[in-house]
Protein backbone atom coordinates (compact mmCIF):
# COMPACT_ATOMS: atom_id res chain seq x y z
CA UNK A 1 0.00 0.00 0.00
CA UNK A 2 1.07 3.68 -0.30
CA UNK A 3 2.52 4.99 2.40
CA UNK A 4 2.01 8.89 1.99
CA UNK A 5 -2.19 8.09 1.22
CA UNK A 6 -2.19 5.66 4.41
CA UNK A 7 -0.33 7.22 7.51
CA UNK A 8 0.17 5.50 10.78
CA UNK A 9 -2.87 3.06 11.80
CA UNK A 10 -4.92 4.66 14.54
CA UNK A 11 -7.29 1.76 16.89
CA UNK A 12 -10.59 3.89 16.71
CA UNK A 13 -13.58 2.44 18.24
CA UNK A 14 -15.39 1.25 14.80
CA UNK A 15 -11.95 -0.54 14.08
CA UNK A 16 -12.50 -2.43 17.39
CA UNK A 17 -16.45 -3.23 16.87
CA UNK A 18 -15.15 -4.29 13.54
CA UNK A 19 -12.79 -6.87 14.80
CA UNK A 20 -15.92 -7.98 17.30
CA UNK A 21 -17.99 -8.42 14.39
CA UNK A 22 -15.54 -10.36 12.64
CA UNK A 23 -14.38 -12.34 15.45
CA UNK A 24 -18.29 -13.54 15.86
CA UNK A 25 -18.37 -14.06 12.21
CA UNK A 26 -15.55 -16.42 12.35
CA UNK A 27 -16.55 -18.19 15.76
CA UNK A 28 -20.45 -18.76 14.15
CA UNK A 29 -19.39 -19.44 10.87
CA UNK A 30 -21.76 -16.87 9.56
CA UNK A 31 -22.43 -14.52 6.46
CA UNK A 32 -21.66 -11.35 7.57
CA UNK A 33 -21.81 -7.97 5.96
CA UNK A 34 -19.98 -4.99 6.83
CA UNK A 35 -21.29 -1.64 5.29
CA UNK A 36 -20.21 1.87 5.31
CA UNK A 37 -19.26 5.24 2.97
CA UNK A 38 -16.77 5.39 1.11
CA UNK A 39 -13.04 6.30 3.26
CA UNK A 40 -14.36 5.33 6.93
CA UNK A 41 -11.54 2.69 7.03
CA UNK A 42 -13.07 -0.40 6.37
CA UNK A 43 -10.86 -1.84 3.84
CA UNK A 44 -7.91 -0.94 6.39
CA UNK A 45 -9.77 -2.50 9.44
CA UNK A 46 -10.00 -5.49 7.48
CA UNK A 47 -6.77 -5.93 6.17
CA UNK A 48 -5.40 -5.15 10.10
CA UNK A 49 -7.44 -8.19 11.48
CA UNK A 50 -6.60 -10.38 8.61
CA UNK A 51 -2.38 -8.94 9.09
CA UNK A 52 -2.64 -8.67 5.66
CA UNK A 53 -0.30 -5.66 5.28
CA UNK A 54 2.56 -8.19 6.26
CA UNK A 55 1.13 -11.65 5.09
CA UNK A 56 -0.37 -10.47 1.69
CA UNK A 57 2.77 -9.64 -0.27
CA UNK A 58 4.19 -13.59 1.05
CA UNK A 59 0.90 -15.09 0.28
CA UNK A 60 0.79 -13.34 -3.16
CA UNK A 61 4.39 -13.76 -4.65
CA UNK A 62 4.27 -17.53 -3.12
CA UNK A 63 7.31 -19.05 -3.84
CA UNK A 64 7.16 -21.78 -0.96
CA UNK A 65 6.31 -25.15 -1.51
CA UNK A 66 5.24 -28.25 1.58
CA UNK A 67 5.54 -25.37 4.14
CA UNK A 68 6.52 -21.89 4.94
CA UNK A 69 9.65 -20.25 6.77
CA UNK A 70 8.40 -16.78 7.77
CA UNK A 71 7.73 -17.48 11.24
CA UNK A 72 6.22 -14.35 12.05
CA UNK A 73 3.80 -14.53 8.91
CA UNK A 74 2.68 -17.89 10.13
CA UNK A 75 1.99 -16.63 13.46
CA UNK A 76 -0.16 -13.80 12.50
CA UNK A 77 -2.15 -16.19 10.24
CA UNK A 78 -2.76 -18.41 12.97
CA UNK A 79 -3.96 -15.91 14.49
CA UNK A 80 -6.21 -14.38 12.50
CA UNK A 81 -7.07 -17.84 10.12
CA UNK A 82 -8.49 -15.22 7.47
CA UNK A 83 -7.61 -14.88 3.66
CA UNK A 84 -8.70 -11.04 2.76
CA UNK A 85 -9.59 -11.47 -0.93
CA UNK A 86 -10.16 -7.63 -2.91
CA UNK A 87 -11.86 -9.27 -6.32
CA UNK A 88 -10.45 -7.55 -9.44
CA UNK A 89 -12.69 -4.65 -11.67
CA UNK A 90 -13.54 -7.27 -14.53
CA UNK A 91 -12.43 -10.44 -12.89
CA UNK A 92 -14.00 -13.65 -14.21
CA UNK A 93 -15.19 -15.79 -12.09
CA UNK A 94 -12.50 -18.30 -13.44
CA UNK A 95 -9.98 -15.61 -11.75
CA UNK A 96 -11.70 -15.55 -8.47
CA UNK A 97 -11.59 -19.31 -8.28
CA UNK A 98 -8.15 -19.81 -9.26
CA UNK A 99 -6.50 -16.91 -7.21
CA UNK A 100 -8.66 -17.85 -3.97
CA UNK A 101 -8.17 -21.38 -4.22
CA UNK A 102 -4.50 -20.55 -4.44
CA UNK A 103 -4.64 -18.00 -1.48
CA UNK A 104 -6.49 -20.23 0.49
CA UNK A 105 -3.94 -22.97 -0.05
CA UNK A 106 -0.79 -20.86 0.75
CA UNK A 107 -2.70 -19.33 4.22
CA UNK A 108 -3.40 -23.18 5.00
CA UNK A 109 -0.25 -23.49 4.65
CA UNK A 110 1.74 -21.11 7.08
CA UNK A 111 -0.83 -21.59 9.23
CA UNK A 112 0.00 -25.14 9.27
CA UNK A 113 3.59 -24.64 9.61
CA UNK A 114 2.96 -22.81 12.67
CA UNK A 115 0.80 -25.54 13.98
CA UNK A 116 3.48 -27.99 13.35
CA UNK A 117 6.33 -25.62 13.66
CA UNK A 118 8.20 -28.35 16.04
CA UNK A 119 7.78 -31.50 13.39
CA UNK A 120 10.87 -31.97 11.67
CA UNK A 121 10.78 -33.04 7.73
CA UNK A 122 8.21 -32.02 5.15
CA UNK A 123 4.37 -32.66 5.62
CA UNK A 124 1.43 -33.88 3.79
CA UNK A 125 -1.76 -31.54 4.20
CA UNK A 126 -4.63 -33.74 4.51
CA UNK A 127 -8.04 -32.60 3.53
CA UNK A 128 -9.31 -33.41 7.14
CA UNK A 129 -7.19 -30.36 8.47
CA UNK A 130 -8.61 -26.93 7.18
CA UNK A 131 -7.06 -24.19 9.26
CA UNK A 132 -8.65 -21.39 7.00
CA UNK A 133 -11.77 -20.01 9.21
CA UNK A 134 -12.96 -17.26 7.53
CA UNK A 135 -12.76 -15.42 4.35
CA UNK A 136 -13.10 -11.66 3.62
CA UNK A 137 -14.37 -9.69 0.71
CA UNK A 138 -13.70 -6.58 -0.22
CA UNK A 139 -15.57 -4.66 -2.76
CA UNK A 140 -17.98 -6.89 -2.91
CA UNK A 141 -20.33 -4.94 -5.10
CA UNK A 142 -17.88 -6.30 -7.76
CA UNK A 143 -18.57 -9.65 -7.33
CA UNK A 144 -21.32 -11.29 -9.88
CA UNK A 145 -24.11 -12.83 -8.90
CA UNK A 146 -22.26 -16.18 -10.40
CA UNK A 147 -19.47 -15.26 -8.17
CA UNK A 148 -21.46 -15.07 -4.74
CA UNK A 149 -22.74 -18.39 -5.79
CA UNK A 150 -19.56 -19.40 -5.86
CA UNK A 151 -18.97 -18.02 -2.43
CA UNK A 152 -21.48 -19.69 -1.09
CA UNK A 153 -20.32 -23.09 -2.05
CA UNK A 154 -17.14 -22.72 -0.59
CA UNK A 155 -18.72 -21.43 3.09
CA UNK A 156 -21.18 -24.28 2.85
CA UNK A 157 -18.40 -26.93 1.85
CA UNK A 158 -15.09 -25.54 3.78
CA UNK A 159 -17.64 -24.06 6.90
CA UNK A 160 -16.02 -21.48 7.01
CA UNK A 161 -17.19 -17.62 7.88
CA UNK A 162 -17.39 -14.72 5.36
CA UNK A 163 -17.71 -11.33 5.36
CA UNK A 164 -18.40 -9.34 2.40
CA UNK A 165 -17.55 -5.24 2.79
CA UNK A 166 -19.04 -2.91 0.69
CA UNK A 167 -21.06 0.43 0.55
CA UNK A 168 -24.41 1.28 1.78
CA UNK A 169 -26.90 -0.35 -0.51
CA UNK A 170 -25.15 -3.78 -0.86
CA UNK A 171 -27.19 -5.56 1.86
CA UNK A 172 -30.52 -4.51 -0.68
CA UNK A 173 -28.52 -5.93 -3.53
CA UNK A 174 -27.40 -9.57 -1.79
CA UNK A 175 -31.15 -9.68 -0.46
CA UNK A 176 -32.29 -10.50 -3.95
CA UNK A 177 -30.41 -13.31 -3.79
CA UNK A 178 -32.33 -15.80 -0.85
CA UNK A 179 -29.76 -18.56 -1.27
CA UNK A 180 -26.83 -16.13 -0.04
CA UNK A 181 -28.83 -14.25 2.08
CA UNK A 182 -30.63 -16.84 4.06
CA UNK A 183 -27.20 -16.99 5.29
CA UNK A 184 -26.55 -13.86 6.27
CA UNK A 185 -25.62 -13.84 10.22
CA UNK A 186 -25.48 -9.94 11.16
CA UNK A 187 -24.93 -6.99 9.11
CA UNK A 188 -22.23 -4.85 10.44
CA UNK A 189 -22.43 -0.71 10.13
CA UNK A 190 -18.90 0.87 9.72
CA UNK A 191 -19.72 4.77 10.81
CA UNK A 192 -17.33 7.56 10.31
CA UNK A 193 -15.03 9.15 13.13
CA UNK A 194 -17.57 11.42 16.22
CA UNK A 195 -17.31 13.47 19.21
CA UNK A 196 -14.01 12.49 21.01
CA UNK A 197 -12.47 10.21 18.71
CA UNK A 198 -12.79 13.02 16.05
CA UNK A 199 -10.93 15.37 18.33
CA UNK A 200 -8.17 12.94 19.28
CA UNK A 201 -7.60 11.93 14.97
CA UNK A 202 -7.43 15.39 15.23
CA UNK A 203 -4.67 16.32 17.65
CA UNK A 204 -2.87 13.53 16.03
CA UNK A 205 -3.08 15.49 12.90
CA UNK A 206 -2.15 19.11 14.95
CA UNK A 207 0.87 17.38 16.36
CA UNK A 208 2.08 16.73 13.04
CA UNK A 209 2.03 19.30 11.78
CA UNK A 210 4.12 20.11 15.08
CA UNK A 211 1.36 22.61 16.38
CA UNK A 212 -0.92 22.02 19.68
CA UNK A 213 -4.45 21.75 19.64
CA UNK A 214 -6.28 23.89 23.33
CA UNK A 215 -9.64 22.91 22.87
CA UNK A 216 -10.05 26.14 25.22
CA UNK A 217 -8.92 28.42 22.57
CA UNK A 218 -11.81 29.56 20.60
CA UNK A 219 -9.91 29.85 16.75
CA UNK A 220 -9.44 26.01 17.26
CA UNK A 221 -12.64 24.79 18.36
CA UNK A 222 -13.79 27.08 15.51
CA UNK A 223 -11.35 24.95 12.95
CA UNK A 224 -12.46 21.60 14.81
CA UNK A 225 -16.13 22.26 14.38
CA UNK A 226 -15.33 23.36 10.39
CA UNK A 227 -13.27 20.25 9.82
CA UNK A 228 -15.80 18.09 11.22
CA UNK A 229 -18.36 19.31 9.38
CA UNK A 230 -16.53 19.43 6.50
CA UNK A 231 -15.18 15.70 6.68
CA UNK A 232 -18.27 14.10 8.29
CA UNK A 233 -15.87 12.25 10.19
CA UNK A 234 -14.35 10.78 6.77
CA UNK A 235 -11.16 9.52 7.40
CA UNK A 236 -9.53 9.95 3.81
CA UNK A 237 -11.72 13.14 3.57
CA UNK A 238 -9.73 14.04 6.65
CA UNK A 239 -6.18 12.79 5.54
CA UNK A 240 -6.59 15.17 1.99
CA UNK A 241 -7.91 18.15 4.07
CA UNK A 242 -4.99 17.92 6.22
CA UNK A 243 -2.74 17.38 2.87
CA UNK A 244 -3.83 20.96 1.96
CA UNK A 245 -3.97 22.54 5.02
CA UNK A 246 -0.43 22.11 5.77
CA UNK A 247 0.56 23.47 2.22
CA UNK A 248 -1.51 26.58 2.79
CA UNK A 249 0.34 27.04 5.87
CA UNK A 250 3.69 26.34 4.55
CA UNK A 251 2.93 28.68 1.77
CA UNK A 252 1.69 31.58 4.12
CA UNK A 253 4.13 31.05 6.38
CA UNK A 254 1.31 30.28 9.28
CA UNK A 255 2.00 28.35 12.12
CA UNK A 256 -2.13 28.28 13.26
CA UNK A 257 -4.86 26.57 11.68
CA UNK A 258 -7.78 29.03 11.11
CA UNK A 259 -11.40 28.61 10.12
CA UNK A 260 -9.89 30.58 7.01
CA UNK A 261 -6.78 27.98 6.30
CA UNK A 262 -9.43 25.18 6.61
CA UNK A 263 -12.22 26.97 4.35
CA UNK A 264 -9.22 27.43 1.78
CA UNK A 265 -7.94 23.75 1.95
CA UNK A 266 -11.61 22.85 1.40
CA UNK A 267 -12.07 25.13 -1.70
CA UNK A 268 -9.61 23.02 -3.00
CA UNK A 269 -11.02 19.40 -2.44
CA UNK A 270 -13.42 17.85 -5.25
CA UNK A 271 -15.62 16.27 -2.43
CA UNK A 272 -16.59 16.87 0.76
CA UNK A 273 -16.70 21.03 -0.28
CA UNK A 274 -20.54 21.20 0.25
N1 LIG B 1 -7.78 3.42 11.46
C1 LIG B 1 -7.20 4.28 10.64
N2 LIG B 1 -6.10 4.95 11.04
C2 LIG B 1 -5.49 5.85 10.22
N3 LIG B 1 -5.92 6.15 9.00
C3 LIG B 1 -7.04 5.54 8.54
C4 LIG B 1 -7.73 4.58 9.34
N4 LIG B 1 -8.79 4.14 8.65
C5 LIG B 1 -8.77 4.78 7.48
N5 LIG B 1 -7.72 5.63 7.40
C6 LIG B 1 -7.40 6.53 6.29
O1 LIG B 1 -8.53 6.63 5.45
C7 LIG B 1 -8.25 6.14 4.13
C8 LIG B 1 -9.43 5.36 3.63
O2 LIG B 1 -9.60 4.16 4.36
P1 LIG B 1 -10.14 2.83 3.68
O3 LIG B 1 -9.52 2.64 2.37
O4 LIG B 1 -10.00 1.73 4.68
O5 LIG B 1 -11.68 3.21 3.50
P2 LIG B 1 -12.88 2.33 2.95
O6 LIG B 1 -13.96 2.44 3.97
O7 LIG B 1 -12.40 0.97 2.60
O8 LIG B 1 -13.31 3.13 1.66
P3 LIG B 1 -13.92 2.59 0.25
O9 LIG B 1 -15.36 2.29 0.52
O10 LIG B 1 -13.74 3.74 -0.65
O11 LIG B 1 -13.14 1.37 -0.13
C9 LIG B 1 -6.98 5.32 4.28
O12 LIG B 1 -6.21 5.33 3.12
C10 LIG B 1 -6.28 6.00 5.42
O13 LIG B 1 -5.55 7.11 4.95
MG1 LIG C 1 -12.25 -0.04 0.78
Amino acid sequence: MNGERVGTFIATKEHRRFTEFAEAVRKHRYVGLCYGAAGVGKTLSARRYAHWDVAGPVIEAWNGCGRSKEKKINEALSRSRTVFHTPTVLGTLRDLKDTLGEHIDRVDTCIDSHVHRDAKGPRVITHEEFHVEMLIFDEAERLSVTALEFIRDIFDRRGVGVILIGMPGMEKRLSRYPQLYSRVGFAHHYRPLQGDELSFVLTRHWRKLGLALDEADFTDTQAIASIARITGGNFRLLHRLFVQIERILKINGLSVITDDVVEAARSTLVIGAA
